[in-house]
């Protein structure tokens, strides 16, 4: 109700400024949702904090705000309360009437953000022939969750998967695959290496341990980089069997994401050095060419050095973000960007941003953000691994979920003694599967660890995909038992609020704008899962106290006007985390 909020600061202001002089009509009326329910639902705190400034008795001043204040239209008689809190209760015709305009607003009285702007989210990224690991999958997962939340907002966002497919390591595994699959190199054939992840083993073995190779493979590297045309095919078979293995991955969770790679930026890397040079901020530093950090100090306590060039003339990691920001902001015109990596990368962002502000190629319009968030752990507390002790296979990961998914649907149906087509289970399978696996990363305040267990994630009960996904098919199931199309209530539907937890459930459908909107600013997805979380709890308390087609009309209609309304809002909301809801389950 954020709309609400303002408008009865609005009022609060005049109230202020008829009282007290029209030097405060902006003062801040400190206006917060009430603590709890016995207040209200909203309190205006100013008169403690002007009080004391004017020398008066808060619950005076109070009292005299509360004079001059017309909140009559939206709220029940203003009460003072404590030392000179002002308590609004909305009244429940306001209520009402809201419920109702939210009810015929295809987006759910959310509004198109004011100023829509490009927004670029870096995300996803992993590295051509390394595995993507959970830490990635992390990236993928919050950071898809932010596009679509700012794209629901009316944002133009440019999705983008910052792929490693750049840099030294290129040279062994190239070297290695002339020596492993020569003819993949003259025909036009895709490349058939098996798993890239031991070709990339089996490369680095070899370049550890034969100085030859290693020889050869520092010239393929120089080759790479000069744009020889046998390199660069080969780099490219590499590159395209590890995008078509990430793409399994892409389309098991639906992630769509725009590839540019680091070797994207290749040709930009030494002008970045050069303008750092232009503008005085590189120097020398055992041979590299390095930019000082401010507030960054060694152990030594010595200023921290961003190196952008090495001293045999390479580039590296954060010669190319350096690169790839300018870029977003002259080229793309992005107004805000935004990376999701692990937390373990705040310094190197810390100080490429660092850099690019002193370099003075940060505009002030322009939004510089990076979302860390923290590591996955096993049940055991300590960094997710397979029984072996080997890094998880995110495809084994998300597979596991399904099959576990499977399972529980199976046990279930026994027990229920229903019959489902094999369609059917394998949908059911899979939505609760994937859902389970991403809102149990996302309803995570995103900055800490999180541990991944299946069985906490797959649950029925708590704060989980499948306890959400199952209020929404209560809600479907209400319209299917009692033969009615929700689409066809009509926008002349009454609504009535009467029960204490139909009211507590309108009120609640009623925040979504605000829960976005905040989500939107502080990119935190996790504080739209409690929402959700929230609503579902607070549905199916009005499901057990209210009932729906026992009721006669018109309550009946205003009720599964409720429903509805809740279906639509769960829906919404969970496709803005990327789920998708089940008719059944
Ligand atoms: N490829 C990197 C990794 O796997 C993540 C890249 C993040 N994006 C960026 N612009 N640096 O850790």
């Amino acid at each position: 109700m954020k709309a609400t909020q303002e408008h009865l600061k609005d009022k609060l202001q005049k109230a202020l400024s008829k009282t007290f002089g029209n030097e405060y009509a902006n003062c801040d009326p400190i206006l917060v949702p009430a603590s709890k329910p016995e207040f209200g639902d909203y309190q205006a705190n100013m008169a403690l904090s002007l009080a004391k400034k004017l020398g008066e008795k808060p619950r005076d001043m109070a009292q005299k705000v509360v004079e001059n204040l017309d909140v009559s239209d939206i709220c029940e008689k203003p009460e003072i309360a404590g030392p000179g809190f002002i308590n609004l209760r909305l009244k429940i015709s306001y209520l009402e009437a809201q419920i109702l305009k939210v009810n015929n607003d295809p987006r759910l009285g959310v509004p198109i953000a004011e100023y829509p702007k490009r927004e670029i989210v870096d995300f996803s990224s992993p590295n051509i022939a390394k595995e993507m690991h959970v830490g990635h999958l992390r990236s993928t997962i919050i950071g898809d969750a932010i596009a679509r939340i700012l794209e629901f907002k009316g944002h133009d966002v440019l999705r983008l998967n910052h792929v490693g497919d750049w840099g030294t390591q290129f040279g062994m595994l190239i070297t290695n695959l002339r020596e492993v699959s020569p003819e993949a190199l003259t025909t036009a054939n895709a490349l058939e290496i098996g798993d890239l992840v031991n070709f990339y083993k089996q490369a680095k073995k070899r370049f550890d341990e034969d100085e030859d190779f290693q020889e050869r493979a520092r010239q393929e590297v120089v080759k790479l980089q000069a744009g020889a045309e046998d390199t660069i095919h080969a780099w490219k078979l590499l590159c395209q069997q590890s995008r078509q293995e990430f793409q399994v991955i892409y389309d098991l969770l639906d992630i769509k994401l725009e590839e540019r790679g680091e070797s994207f930026y290749n040709p930009l890397l030494s002008t970045v050095v050069e303008h750092l040079d232009g503008v005085g901020l590189l120097e020398e530093s055992d041979g590299a060419k390095v930019v000082f950090l401010e507030g960054f100090k060694n152990r030594d306590g010595n200023p921290l050095p961003l190196i952008v060039q090495k001293s045999d003339g390479g580039y590296n990691y954060a010669t190319t973000d350096l690169a790839a920001l300018n870029f977003r902001i002259q080229k793309e015109e992005a107004k805000r960007l935004i990376y999701v990596t692990d937390a373990g990368q705040a310094n190197h962002f810390a100080g490429v941003f660092q850099v690019a502000r002193r370099a003075g190629w940060i505009p002030e319009d322009v939004e510089i953000v990076h979302v860390p968030f923290g590591l996955v752990l096993g049940e055991d507390g300590k960094k997710l691994k397979t029984r072996a002790g080997d890094t998880v296979k995110l495809r084994d990961l998300l597979d596991e979920a399904i099959s576990k998914a499977r399972t529980d649907l199976e046990n279930r149906l026994k027990e229920e003694q229903r019959e489902e087509t094999e369609e059917f289970i394998a949908n059911v399978a899979k939505v609760v599967g994937i859902s389970a696996v991403k809102y149990a990363d996302l309803s995570q305040n995103r900055t800490g660890n999180y541990k991944f267990s299946f069985d906490k994630m797959l649950s029925l009960k708590g704060n989980t995909a499948p306890y959400m996904l199952y209020a929404y098919v209560r809600t479907q199931g209400i319209s299917r038992k009692g033969e009615i199309d929700y689409e066809n209530l009509g926008e002349n539907v009454k609504i009535i609020l009467k029960e204490e937890a139909e009211l507590i459930l309108a009120k609640h459908i009623l925040q979504l704008d605000e829960v976005i909107a905040e989500a939107e600013q502080e990119l935190l997805p996790n504080r739209l899962c409690e929402y959700l979380y929230q609503l579902s709890e607070k549905y199916n308390q009005f499901f057990e106290k209210c009932p729906v087609l026992k009721s006669e009309e018109p309550i009946k209609t205003s009720r599964l006007a409720l429903c509805d309304l809740t279906a639509r809002t769960l829906k919404l909301g969970l496709s803005l985390l990327g789920i998708k809801v089940l008719e059944r389950m």
